[in-house]
């Protein structure tokens, strides 16, 4: 298998069949060799700097209704809330102050949130913080509403593709989600001019190895400025409650594989991989991830942002979230930084 790394990390692509047989065939020793390749690539673009996101979680009603997910349609239990504009920009103001640079406006797809309510929003932050970054993680919309949210001032935009197979992804989402409108989203916002970031799932319910290869083959194609991975953990008001996650071990692997594929692209170690393992967040930087996203959202409605069980974090402070975090990262030798932290994939 050494083989095949040093070829991924020298050609920066891998045949489909040879995906194939990296991620079956994969050892514990594999994984460390390719962790290490990763971490300095990582090093040669980003040295040991650590970018971090705000995450605004500002809307929990959603019209979707994917299997995976917590906060789906049916979800009954949940209990759904809006932020204000008033308290967004508090989030922001308050995030500012602990050295964000980033927002990430994150919701389901709410219909309150109607082009002219959202770009009035995005607007006042783009006012009041020239100096961030904004960016979307608000789901499917029209080419329109992508151009005018640009325009109102947004310069990234977070959507995963989930599966790149039609087929595996009908499996995950009602009918009327297609794979194609989802990757047609993303082919739109980069024509647009947005900073794109995209992923995955990892052990989602039904994913083959198969599934996997296609997956890393779209993310080359598409070429993304960032990729966000993280496991499938299963939400025990879904469908896909009884299913089981997906594992550590093959989320560390694919985040190492992906920086040696993409070798400048901005890699979150996610909330999910923090949430399967203590030190998840941890491991994903030694694998070769470089970004962590802090959740800012007001402390009383994190509890109602649920895509999965046992979410990390959701009892934190942002200052404590970011105090722990910065402590965390300082002890396996990495640092925190105030940054917008743009890609240098472009
Ligand atoms: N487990 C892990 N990740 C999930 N997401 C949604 N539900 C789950 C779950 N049960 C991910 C999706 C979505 C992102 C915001 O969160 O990939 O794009």
């Amino acid at each position: 298998m050494k083989q095949l790394i040093d070829r991924l990390e020298q050609e920066q692509t891998l045949p489909r069949e040879d995906w194939i047989r990296l991620l079956e065939d994969f050892t514990p020793e594999d994984t460390a060799y390719l962790c290490e390749r990763a971490r300095h690539v990582r090093q040669m673009h980003y040295q040991n700097r650590i970018f971090i996101r705000g995450l605004i979680e500002f809307t929990n009603y959603c019209k979707n209704d994917c299997f995976y997910c917590g906060i789906r349609r049916s979800n009954c239990n949940t209990h759904r809330y809006r932020l204000s504009k008033a308290t967004i920009l508090d989030c922001c103001r308050r995030g500012y102050e602990l050295g964000f640079r980033t927002f990430v406006l994150q919701g389901g797809e709410d219909g309150h949130f109607t082009d002219a309510v959202l770009t009035d929003i995005v607007h006042a932050i783009r006012t009041e913080f020239p100096d961030c970054a904004i960016t979307l993680s608000i789901g499917e919309r029209s080419r329109d509403s992508y151009q005018q949210l640009f325009d109102a001032g947004a310069n990234r935009f977070l959507l995963r593709h989930e599966t790149f197979d039609s087929t595996h992804y009908a499996s995950l989402h009602p009918a009327g989600l297609t794979a194609a409108s989802r990757q047609k989203c993303l082919w739109n916002l980069k024509e647009i001019g947005y900073q794109v970031g995209s992923g995955f799932m990892v052990g989602s319910p039904g994913q083959t190895t198969e599934n996997l290869a296609d997956d890393l083959l779209f993310l080359k194609k598409l070429n993304p400025q960032m990729v966000g991975i993280g496991p499938f953990i299963p939400h025990h008001d879904t469908p896909f409650a009884k299913e089981q996650a997906g594992s550590l071990e093959l989320t560390l692997f694919l985040l190492g594989a992906i920086r040696l594929m993409l070798p400048k692209v901005l890699l979150p170690a996610t909330t999910a991989l923090g949430t399967i393992a203590p030190d998840g967040r941890e491991q994903g930087v030694l694998a070769g991830a470089n970004v962590v996203m802090p959740n800012l959202s007001p402390k009383d409605v994190r509890g109602d942002y649920l895509l999965y069980d046992n979410k990390i974090c959701t009892g934190d402070e942002a200052a404590e979230s970011v105090a722990n975090l910065k402590r965390s990262m300082q002890a396996i030798g990495y640092d925190v930084v105030v940054d917008r932290g743009d890609s240098l994939n472009m």
